[in-house]
């Protein structure tokens, strides 16, 4: 039976993707690095040749033109790798609400690139799953390996791809993923990457990215948090620079999330070490090490208009698993 499931953690970005080379591939400016989530997951259920023509369901209702067109064109590049034209049934689950700053497309295309391949009995590397995810969507790709992940941008669509750099194992950091509006966001990513050339700013970032990839990357091998954190929040800040300064502006910061970034720099300075980092929405990622998370969950949890708080570890990447969803 040409049926399979797949799980597919999102992840958060330390060194962001913001701006494309290619916009139909998906290569990106520059390499970015993420850790995979414990909390956040989809699940992918994709069946061939039971249906007429592809059968989409999201969170168990219809997918939307728009999501439908997507979810198929990433089918065709995976029935054309295994030469077949079967329609596809899907069912695909994420055990967070979308539109409240948590991407499901990293997830989602992650979990659908993996399910698909398998379903149509293809057994590829990692580093071809990684290559297909991005198609779908370029956060994707960093979805598939394991733990702590760098994406290479490469120059081509056979050399742009993520690989793990070390697995969830190597440290306990955690990201307390504060919720703050459950507004969706005006501007998704798809349009954002397009402004970048449109803000004076994002030269200016260009100029330093190579050079903070390679700081952070020292840090991640060493654990050395202070250096890692310090790098995170300034690179989050960069970002949001550039998302401020572009034509139109994207502001995407709540005044609840400024609240929340000034009082982790306040804790800090009283000696409880954590670190933000951003998004393109309002949620605030609070980076920590293990034996912190307990007492800085409780107290962003108290912080006036947070509403909801989901404590995340580093865990593995894609993979098939039994359960089904149909
Ligand atoms: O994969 P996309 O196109 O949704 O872009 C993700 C962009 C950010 O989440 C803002 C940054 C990142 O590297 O994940």
């Amino acid at each position: 039976m040409m049926k399979k499931t797949a799980i597919a953690p999102a992840n958060i970005a330390f060194i962001k993707y913001w701006g494309k080379r290619d916009v139909r591939l998906n290569l990106p400016t520059n390499g970015s690095i993420s850790m995979n989530l414990s909390a956040f997951h989809t699940i992918t259920t994709v069946a061939f040749n039971q249906t007429k023509s592809d059968q989409i369901f999201l969170n168990g209702i219809p997918a939307g033109k728009q999501e439908a067109l997507r979810i198929s064109a990433q089918l065709d590049r995976i029935r054309s790798l295994a030469q077949v034209s079967f329609p596809a049934r899907i069912s695909s689950k994420n055990n967070f609400p979308t539109g409240v700053g948590i991407a499901s497309s990293a997830s989602g295309f992650a979990a659908l690139t993996l399910a698909a391949s398998r379903a149509l009995g293809l057994r590829l590397s990692k580093r071809k799953l990684s290559i297909l995810a991005r198609r779908g969507s370029g956060s994707a790709c960093r979805s598939i390996p394991d733990g702590f992940v760098e994406w290479i941008p490469g120059t081509s669509d056979e050399n742009s791809y993520a690989r793990s750099l070390y697995p969830a194992s190597h440290w306990d950091l955690h990201d307390l993923v504060v919720l703050v509006s459950r507004r969706s966001k005006k501007v998704g990513s798809s349009e954002g990457h397009s402004l970048v050339l449109t803000s004076p700013f994002f030269e200016a970032r260009l100029r330093e990215i190579a050079g903070r990839l390679r700081r952070l990357k020292q840090a991640l091998g060493r654990k050395d948090f202070r250096i890692f954190g310090e790098i995170i929040e300034e690179e989050a800040l960069n970002m949001h620079a550039v998302m401020m300064t572009s034509k139109p502006a994207l502001f995407y910061l709540e005044p609840v999330s400024l609240a929340v970034m000034h009082k982790v720099v306040a804790w800090r300075e009283e000696g409880l070490e954590s670190y933000f980092t951003l998004d393109a929405g309002p949620t605030v990622h609070i980076i920590c090490q293990g034996k912190d998370s307990k007492k800085l969950a409780q107290q962003l949890k108290a912080v006036s208009g947070v509403m909801e708080l989901v404590d995340n570890e580093a865990v593995v990447g894609a993979r098939v698993i039994e359960e089904n969803l149909f």
